[in-house]
């Protein structure tokens, strides 16, 4: 069978980066899988509107541990209102693709990703409202 990863995939599949936890995460975000049950959680901190570190755990599949491994790359550094323009597409370009059957997996990466965010917005407004 001829092979349907890209290269990217298969690296990133093979050597995540950014697996574990933050010690006193600034926002967490789980998002779960309604078309194979998988779970992923994504962890991050923020300093003035920056994602400064993330993480990311998952019991996920092997295209859902690529994305989430990509998608932490693509979020360090960027500002919150970039991080939230990540989409699901963004993260399977920067891996050269994947194949159809797996695009689903993809969501799970960005989509606990935004809500991370959400979640430190939350966070932010809550405090807000109690100064
Ligand atoms: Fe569940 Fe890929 S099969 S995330």
């Amino acid at each position: 069978m001829a092979p349907i990863y890209s290269d990217k995939v298969l690296e990133h599949f093979k050597n995540p980066r950014n697996v574990g936890e933050l010690e006193n995460p600034d926002g967490v975000g789980v998002e779960g899988n309604p078309v194979c049950g998988d779970l992923m959680e994504i962890q991050i901190k923020v300093e003035n509107n920056i994602i400064t570190d993330v993480k990311f755990k998952t019991f996920g599949c092997g295209s859902a541990i690529a994305t989430s491994s990509m998608v932490t790359e693509m979020a360090k550094g960027k500002t919150l209102e970039e991080a939230l323009e990540i989409t699901r597409e963004n993260v399977a370009d920067e891996l050269d693709g994947l194949p159809p059957q797996k695009m689903h997996c993809s969501n799970l990466a960005a989509d606990a990703l935004h809500k991370a965010i959400q979640n430190y917005i939350e966070k932010q407004e809550a405090t807000d409202t109690k100064e």
